[in-house]
């Protein structure tokens, strides 16, 4: 981090794929120590290639990014960029790919270096922390979507990272799985970026909400947060509504 508590800047970032029309244009974002940052944006917008970008996964065509004070721009700088910021990524087959759960989720720190022992005990502690005991050795690609949401998470934790960029960590989540993610994240002693169409998590999981548009990034001023009235059926076992 710098010495005004900035981790990740970016200075008139473009990006675009295969030589067609700039998806990131000019991009600046400065995101601070603490700082929990939502982003909702259309479908299409460039959510998912800033965040690839961030993680050095996509390389910028111009720009500036500095991580942690330090400017990255080769592959190499973006090592230690890896090992401190987890991503969620999107789709959750692209997070694991291991036979077993315990063996998706400690992945990342047999990787980092931790013995096999510490490494197992990393991830016992995780899917404990995050309701998951008892799915060790469930086989991972038979794994329900939203379950395999939260073994993604686990993984992502497991590294234990210094910041988090959530890729629409709901999407798949009944009500009371998304209950339990936000509990998990507002816990969290972590400052993150969570991508989500659903204002009502975004809201409840961050501080400020920004938007995409044009590619370029700014907090956005329109959205106003209310509730709504509501009907549906069963309503009157006991629910949440999230
Ligand atoms: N590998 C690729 N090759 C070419 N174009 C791509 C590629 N990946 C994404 N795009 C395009 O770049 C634009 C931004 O995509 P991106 O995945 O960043 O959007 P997003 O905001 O994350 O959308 P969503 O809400 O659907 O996840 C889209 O127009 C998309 O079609
Ligand atoms: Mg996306």
């Amino acid at each position: 981090m710098d010495k005004n508590g900035v981790i990740i800047q970016l200075e008139k970032v473009c990006f675009a794929y295969h030589g067609g029309n700039n998806v990131i244009d000019e991009l600046d974002l400065t995101f601070h120590q603490g700082d929990r940052l939502g982003i909702i944006a259309p479908n299409g917008s460039g959510k998912t290639t800033l965040f690839h970008i961030i993680m050095g996964l996509l390389k910028p065509c111009s720009g500036k990014i500095e991580i942690f004070g330090r400017p990255v721009q080769k592959e190499k700088d973006f090592h230690s960029v890896r090992r401190r910021i987890g991503l969620l990524f999107q789709d959750a087959d692209d997070q694991l790919f291991s036979p077993t759960v315990l063996e998706d989720v400690a992945f990342g720190p047999l990787n980092i270096g931790k013995s096999k022992e510490e490494a197992i005990s990393i991830s016992r502690r995780i899917l404990d922390f995050l309701g998951l005991s008892g799915f060790e050795d469930r086989v991972t690609f038979k794994l329900s979507g939203g379950e395999k949401r939260f073994v993604s998470l686990a993984a992502v934790l497991a590294m234990e990272p210094a910041v988090l960029l959530l890729d629409e960590p709901t999407a798949g989540l009944d009500g009371h799985t998304k209950a339990k993610l936000i509990e998990v994240l507002t816990g969290l002693d972590l400052p993150y970026i969570v991508i989500s169409h659903e204002y009502d998590f975004i809201t409840a999981v961050t501080g400020q909400i920004y938007t995409i548009e044009n590619g370029k990034i700014f907090l956005d001023e329109e959205l106003h947060v209310h509730q709504h009235e509501h009907v549906h059926r069963m309503g009157k076992q006991p629910h949440k509504h999230i």
